[in-house]
């Protein structure tokens, strides 16, 4: 019998092993999912080449460097850079005419309707279609950006085959294969994913995108080009419900003076519920959640369903970081007239980005009652500067947190929960609220000051809401 660790160890081999034959692939956007694939199929052997129309971004990734706070993909981008097996241009066309497999990793932000702008999408498969009418050899081109059922059929198909004067599922392929990385940890997520969903055309591109992935050992969904999209939004929507589940009973719990962690540890322990993703805090921000729950809603209007669930997950989430200011003015009193520092500006510990970050309804409802605010991030204060240009900076927490009458933590970095009684001595009055439950509220009591976390009722039972 093989032991576990053997196992262990064989798995490892498996997906670290250079493949047979390696292929040539293009990847059309440098972003997180652009940049992450792109890795991790160097990595397993390919040869590749990344596309981007920004030429900044390509001379960054040409030096080995990631434009975004990634650093494990760095280094990872960094060594392919530099034994030549990854590369980077601005020529879109040629990168995917000499590729095997063209994957399409672009941007698809929310316009303000909810809906997702699908404008570098079209840009980059009219690329593809000039590519392809460029190339006599079969290609598949796999769509890896988010976007709602039906717009790989009914918009990237027709694109493709009009550039190219091509048929798909005859002269090329076409494939739907969504992410599933987190940030903060994009290479390994992209190494070793939970599932490969494989939405294909016909058979022959789906095989070809399998056969690609089969040094990763895990479950490949083989299905079709809607399906594979929807899947992507089932699985964020529903992670978006479980964060705004688990802040609902947080916002009762705390009004008990119940605890929500034991609260939800306790039923995350039943399978049919997990604990992942259950930790109540400020909301949910980033790139994705907030953007796919506006986007699927927006697209089920359109086909005529009105979803009851997804607009009032997004009403929990808007009104969260309420719930952190009224937990500091039951401690503090009113913030009018008051210093506030906030620590953490990304929207989470990790990253540098502030797409959506719940730092910035904090910040604007903390001077909408008459605070004034001074900030805090050690990575993602570039980014956002330029969403709040004039609030008040500090160069460390330990600067943020000088004269200030009360503390809000945003996002959940590491190193904040190091902060002792030398940092704490230096604020007017020592209360910090953990917006996200990761601080040690026995180390914080210890170091003289007042502990308050989100949904964390024990301390200060019948507070909140008080005020
Ligand atoms: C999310 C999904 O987790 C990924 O699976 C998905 O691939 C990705 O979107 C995407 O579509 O590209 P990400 O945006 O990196 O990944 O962020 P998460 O780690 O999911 O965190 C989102 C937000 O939820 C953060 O603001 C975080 O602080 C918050 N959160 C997360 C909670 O408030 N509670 C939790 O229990 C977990």
């Amino acid at each position: 019998m093989v032991s576990r660790k053997a196992s262990r160890v064989r798995k490892v081999l498996l997906w670290a092993q250079p493949v047979r034959v390696p292929m040539r692939i293009c990847v059309i956007g440098a972003g997180y999912v652009g940049l992450a694939t792109g890795v991790m199929f160097g990595k397993l052997g390919h040869q590749v080449v990344c596309g981007d129309i920004d030429p900044a971004r390509v001379k960054t990734v040409s030096s080995g460097k990631l434009p975004f706070y990634e650093p494990p993909l760095e280094k990872e981008l960094s060594k392919l850079v530099k034994s030549g097996r990854l590369t980077a241009t601005s020529d879109c066309v040629s990168a995917a005419r000499t590729s095997e497999f063209v994957f399409l990793c672009v941007q698809t932000p929310s316009l303000p309707s909810g809906r997702i702008d699908i404008r570098s999408v079209k840009n980059a498969s009219g690329s593809v279609g000039k590519a392809l009418k460029k190339s006599k050899d079969y290609k598949v081109i796999v769509m890896k950006s988010t976007v709602v059922p039906s717009t790989t059929d009914s918009v990237v198909l027709p694109i493709l085959e009009s550039h190219s004067g091509k048929k798909a599922g005859v002269d090329f392929g076409l494939c739907m294969n969504p992410e599933f990385l987190q940030e903060g940890s994009a290479l390994k997520d992209s190494m070793e994913p939970s599932r490969i969903v494989i939405g294909s055309m016909d058979k022959r591109a789906g095989d070809m995108l399998s056969k690609l992935y089969a040094p990763i050992k895990v479950e490949k969904i083989r299905t079709d080009l809607r399906s594979a999209e929807m899947i992507k939004y089932a699985s964020n929507t529903f992670l978006a419900t479980k964060i705004s589940y688990a802040n609902e009973i947080a916002n009762m719990c705390v009004r008990f003076g119940i605890d929500s962690d034991t609260v939800l540890r306790a039923a995350g322990m039943d399978p049919r519920i997990g604990r992942l993703f259950l930790k109540p805090g400020l909301g949910f921000g980033g790139s994705c959640l907030p953007k796919d729950v506006k986007a699927l809603k927006d697209i089920a209007r359109q086909k005529g369903y009105k979803s009851r669930l997804l607009p009032t997950l997004l009403t929990i989430n808007e009104m969260q970081p309420v719930e952190g200011i009224q937990l500091l003015e039951s401690e503090i009193g009113s913030v009018r007239g008051k210093r506030i520092a906030v620590l953490g500006l990304a929207f989470k510990g990790g990253v540098d980005d502030t797409r959506e970050t719940r730092a910035v309804p904090l910040v604007t409802g903390l001077l909408a009652r008459g605070a004034s605010v001074v900030a805090y991030d050690p990575m993602a204060m570039g980014n956002f500067i330029k969403l709040m240009p004039t609030i008040e900076y500090a160069s460390s927490a330990g600067e943020c947190l000088d004269g200030a009458d009360g503390c809000i933590v945003q996002a959940d970095w590491p190193q904040f929960r190091k902060l002792g009684r030398k940092e704490f001595t230096r604020m007017k009055r020592a209360v910090i609220v953990d917006g996200r439950r990761f601080l040690d509220p026995a180390h914080i009591e210890t170091s003289g000051a007042t502990y308050l976390g989100v949904g964390y009722g024990l301390a200060r039972p019948g507070k909140v809401g008080k005020s």
